[in-house]
């Protein structure tokens, strides 16, 4: 039995990558599982996998989370489930890799609003739920790029700059709600994250590269026990705890050079 055992947990982004880890995880722990993102295949492929292994529920809410109103039409079908969500795991996002300018709108638009839109409305609507029942917990996927500027990655990092603020001030506004919200800032983890944003990772970032169900353990560790915000693995602690001693400029400096 765990503190998990028979509650329900939303975990965005839960066709690959670290979705797929804290799913598994959370299932191990008996948790029933409401599985979002946009390939359905992938989805029954995790649903599959985990009621093969976990006497556990899986719901699955196949959701472009950039399509107009997609956050109110999830909310409603979960509604209408009659399921209630307990822990809030705000995964799903990616990152762009590039200049700036010779980025696309569209997608630097599409970007934004799953990483930062989509997440705070979905905390805004079951944060609400959670704290009315006095219990629940929010894990918010942020990143180590939220911690400097970051060429090449600039909205990206700043977008997650907003996820890892957002969190930590509205973690201390839920204190005495039995409700908390915890940022979880990965380095370099091994998922499809790089096919996607279009870059080819750098020396260091091989060097740096960790595990994402490692990744996803010390996520959920964190939420339980109900911290502000956490770094894994020393390496990253350590560029996040020493980035505060030198100027943006250099932090920026630094980080471009890491990222070729
Ligand atoms: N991997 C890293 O190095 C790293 C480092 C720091 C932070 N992160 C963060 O970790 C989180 C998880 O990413 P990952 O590394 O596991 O990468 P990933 O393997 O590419 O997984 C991203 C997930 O987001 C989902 N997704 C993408 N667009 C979506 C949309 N429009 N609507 C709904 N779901 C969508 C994808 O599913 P579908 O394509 O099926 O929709 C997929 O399940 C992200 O927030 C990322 O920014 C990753």
């Amino acid at each position: 039995m765990t503190v998990l055992s028979g509650k329900t947990a939303l975990v965005t982004g839960a066709s690959s990558g670290l979705g797929v880890d804290f799913a598994q995880q959370l299932a191990a722990m008996g948790t029933n599982l409401i599985l979002v993102a946009r390939r359905i295949e992938k989805l029954e492929a995790v649903k599959q996998d985990i009621e093969k292994k976990y006497d556990v529920r899986v719901d699955l809410f196949p959701q472009d989370l950039t399509a107009p109103n997609a956050v109110e039409t999830l909310y409603s079908a979960i509604q209408a489930a009659k399921l209630s969500v307990d822990v809030l795991i705000n995964n799903a996002g990616f990152g762009l890799y590039g200049q700036f300018l010779d980025i696309s709108w569209q997608n630097e638009k599409d970007m934004l609003t799953l990483d930062m839109f989509a997440l705070t409305h979905l905390t805004k609507k079951f944060a609400k739920d959670m704290v009315q029942r006095g219990n629940g917990y929010i894990l918010q996927v942020s990143s180590l790029a939220a911690y400097q500027p970051t060429p090449r990655y600039a909205t990206y990092a700043a977008a997650k700059s907003y996820v890892l603020s957002f969190t930590e001030a509205f973690n201390y506004e839920l204190k005495g709600t039995g409700v908390s919200c915890t940022a979880l800032s990965p380095g370099v983890t091994a998922t499809e994250f790089f096919d996607v944003s279009g870059q080819k990772p750098s020396l260091y970032q091989r060097f740096m590269i960790m595990k994402s169900e490692d990744v996803a353990r010390i996520g959920l560790k964190a939420m339980l026990k109900r911290r502000g915000s956490v770094v894994p693995g020393f390496g990253n602690w350590l560029t996040a705890f020493l980035v505060r001693f030198v100027t943006r400029s250099t932090a920026a400096a630094f980080a471009d050079r890491l990222m070729k």
